[in-house]
C-alpha cells in the first residue's frame, strides 16, 4: 500500500546510542513520530512508521523499506545521536532544488556538492534566482527557507512576493517551513567581533548593525580581515539588510497569500512560541 507520509526512526545500535552503557540500554518507542503519525492520520492522511532500531534494520535494509513504501513525503528523526544516520538516509532519497540570488553562494554550494557521490549530485539542482520572483518547472511537497533568509525580504511587498512565489512552487497541500528571528533588545545599533581559524588563516570578523526603528530594517556591515601568521593579507566588506517582523504580521501575509498556518514554534527544538522566544518557526500548508 502506498502511503501519504512515511516517518522513519533511523537505524542506530545500542552501542552508538549508549556507548559503554550499551549493555543496560534499551530501545525506546519513537513517541514523537507516533504523535506526528496520529495527528496526520486524524487529518485523513495514511501514515507508516519504520522504526529501524526496533526492527534491527541496518542502513541498507532501511533504505529498501523506504523505497518499497513509495510515500509522497518522508520525515526522518534527527536527534543528536542519530543525526548522521538521518543525513545518510536523506541523502539517499531526497530530490532537492535550491535557489539563491548570489552566484558566490551558489559556487560554495556547488563546491560542497562536488564532494558527494554521483547519485547524490544527480538529485540536487541549484539555480540562480530571486526568492521574490521565481518560477520552476517542478512543484514540490516541501519548501524550506533556511537560516532566517526570509528576513532579506525587507518590505512587506517583498515578503508577499516571496510567499506568493513559494505558493506557486508547492503542490496542493504542500508544506512551507521557515524561520525568522525576534529582537530581544531595543538597541538601535550594536557591534561585535569574532575570529575563526581556517587552516593557516585567521579570519577576524567585525560586524556593525543598525536598526531603523520606523521600518524594522537592520543594516549590517561586515568586515573580514584575513591574517596569515599574524600579518593582515586580505580585507573584505559585505553589506546586508534584514527586516525584523512580528509573528502576527507574517501570519497575516501568509493568510493573504493562501497559506494555513499549521504550527508556530519558538525554536528548532519545537518549543512552543511565546513572546520571549528568540525565533519564530512557521509550518504552513498551501490551501
Ligand atoms: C542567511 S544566508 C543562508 C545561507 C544558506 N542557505 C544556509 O542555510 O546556510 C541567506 C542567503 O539568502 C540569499 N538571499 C538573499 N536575498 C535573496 C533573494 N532575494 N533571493 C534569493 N536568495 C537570497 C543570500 O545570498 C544568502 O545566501
Amino acid at each position: 500500500m502506498k502511503h501519504d507520509l512515511l516517518l522513519v526512526n533511523p537505524p542506530i545500535t545500542l552501542e552508538e546510542r549508549y556507548g559503554s552503557f550499551a549493555s543496560v540500554g534499551s530501545q525506546a518507542p519513537p513517541l514523537g513520530l507516533c504523535y506526528l503519525a496520529s495527528s496526520a492520520r486524524k487529518q485523513g492522511y495514511s501514515v507508516k512508521i519504520i522504526d529501524a532500531p526496533a526492527l534491527s534494520l541496518d542502513l541498507a535494509s532501511t533504505l529498501t523499506q523506504i523505497a518499497q513504501a513509495g510515500a509522497d513525503a518522508i520525515g526522518i528523526t534527527a536527534s543528536t545521536v542519530s543525526l548522521n544516520r538521518a543525513l545518510e538516509l536523506a541523502k539517499a532519497n531526497v530530490v532537492i532544488w535550491g535557489i539563491d540570488n548570489s552566484k558566490y553562494m551558489l559556487a560554495v554550494a556547488k563546491q560542497k556538492l562536488r564532494k558527494e557521490d554521483t547519485a547524490v549530485r544527480g538529485r540536487v539542482t541549484l539555480r540562480l534566482g530571486d526568492m521574490r520572483d521565481f518560477r520552476l518547472r517542478e512543484t514540490f511537497p516541501l519548501v524550506y527557507i533556511a537560516s532566517s533568509t526570509f528576513e532579506h525580504c525587507v518590505t512587506e511587498e517583498d515578503q508577499w512576493k516571496c510567499l506568493k512565489s513559494v505558493h506557486g512552487a508547492l503542490k496542493d497541500g504542500g508544506v512551507l517551513a521557515f524561520d525568522i528571528s525576534q529582537s530581544d533588545h531595543d538597541e538601535e545599533s550594536s557591534w561585535w567581533i569574532d575570529r575563526r581559524e581556517l587552516g593557516e588563516k585567521e579570519v577576524v570578523r567585525t560586524i556593525f548593525s543598525k536598526r531603523n526603528p520606523a521600518t524594522g530594517v537592520v543594516s549590517v556591515n561586515l568586515f573580514f580581515d584575513v591574517y596569515r601568521r599574524g600579518v593582515l593579507k586580505e580585507r573584505y566588506h559585505e553589506f546586508g539588510e534584514a527586516k525584523l517582523s512580528t509573528k502576527e504580521s507574517i501570519e497575516r501575509i501568509l493568510r493573504s497569500v493562501g497559506f494555513t498556518v499549521q504550527k508556530v514554534y519558538g525554536d528548532f527544538d519545537k518549543s512552543a512560541y511565546s513572546g520571549q522566544s528568540k525565533r519564530v518557526i512557521f509550518i504552513c500548508n498551501k490551501q
